[in-house]
């Protein structure tokens, strides 16, 4: 996943994967910056944002902010009315979108996130009922850097939800225990509570689920190295993406909101035509 002396941006939301990974990265020696984005989601923004900055005051971390209002004037309620789409959706698209800059802006080696095992057996679960056969061939660990975007990595794949609020509480590290309000009854929620109602019975079998997928399936939907839809840079603020405006630059269209800087150089951003299995992975 990483190489000794790699400079990391994870991104935290205040939350216990999150906060957990930071943690354990910084145990095993790396080099470590925290990323934080203000969604402007009421006081589950703000104390989320808190839980973050604490852990990194405490311990004299970086932590870059991202804050949606102040910096796009907008925030996810109002993207959302704007766009007609729901929450998660506006919400998932900036967050790639913003992670992505930050880390190609900062030359990080690695962008990491906390996704655990039962985000990701969701996930899986959600493009396998409808063959999201591009989607699919996206669902793994590990997305090498090319086509414009930075090496994303989500090294807590193989951790329980309770493994990592455990490992917190052991750690000492508090962390924001409230769910966001706008992802109530989503689709994502349901497939997780689908698969727990299906582990209680066969423990095991997300584990089984996931990994069997990655090991025995995941080849038969990927094309590395053949060729795909070429990333296209977005005319407005340089990011790689299928269109000549980016998905967030459409947004902000909508939204009324601020432009992105375009890029500070074109080197960091490349522009090699590779299978770049990056974008959303997420069907819920
Ligand atoms: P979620 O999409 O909420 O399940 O979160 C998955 C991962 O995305 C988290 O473990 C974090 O690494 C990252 N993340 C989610 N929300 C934020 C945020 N507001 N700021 C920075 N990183 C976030
Ligand atoms: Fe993104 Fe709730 S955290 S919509
Ligand atoms: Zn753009």
């Amino acid at each position: 996943m990483f190489s000794p002396g790699d400079r990391i941006l994870v991104a935290v939301s205040g939350g216990k994967d999150s906060l957990a990974l930071w943690d354990i990265l910084l145990e095993l020696g790396y080099d470590v910056d925290g990323l934080f984005v203000n969604l402007g989601i009421g006081d589950y923004s703000s104390d989320s944002g808190h839980f973050a900055w604490k852990f990194a005051e405490a311990r004299g971390l970086k932590l870059r902010t991202i804050d949606l209002r102040s910096e796009f004037n907008f925030d996810i309620p109002a993207g959302s009315r704007a766009a007609r789409r729901a929450p998660c959706s506006v919400c998932g698209l900036s967050k790639r979108h913003l992670f992505d800059d930050a880390a190609l802006r900062g030359n990080y080696n690695a962008l990491a996130t906390g996704h655990n095992l039962d985000d990701e057996a969701a996930v899986l679960l959600g493009n396998v009922l409808r063959w999201e056969h591009e989607y699919l061939g996206r669902q793994r660990p590990v997305l090498q850097a090319g086509g414009g975007f930075p090496k994303k990595v989500k090294p807590l794949v193989r951790l329980a939800e309770r493994e990592t609020a455990a490992y917190c509480v052991l750690r000492g590290i508090e962390y924001m225990l409230e769910e966001c309000p706008l992802a109530e009854g989503n689709r994502h929620l349901a497939y997780k509570e689908a698969l727990n109602g299906i582990e209680d019975r066969s423990p095991g079998v997300k584990h089984s689920f996931y990994f069997g997928f990655q090991d025995r399936s995941l080849p038969l939907f990927t094309n590395d190295g053949g060729p795909t839809t070429k990333p296209i840079s977005c005319e407005r603020c340089g990011a790689s993406g299928n269109g000549q405006v980016c998905a967030f630059c459409r947004l902000l269209e909508r939204t009324g909101g601020n432009l992105p800087s375009p890029p500070a150089s074109v080197n960091i951003r490349g522009t090699k035509s590779v299978a770049n299995g990056h974008g959303g992975n997420r069907h819920g």
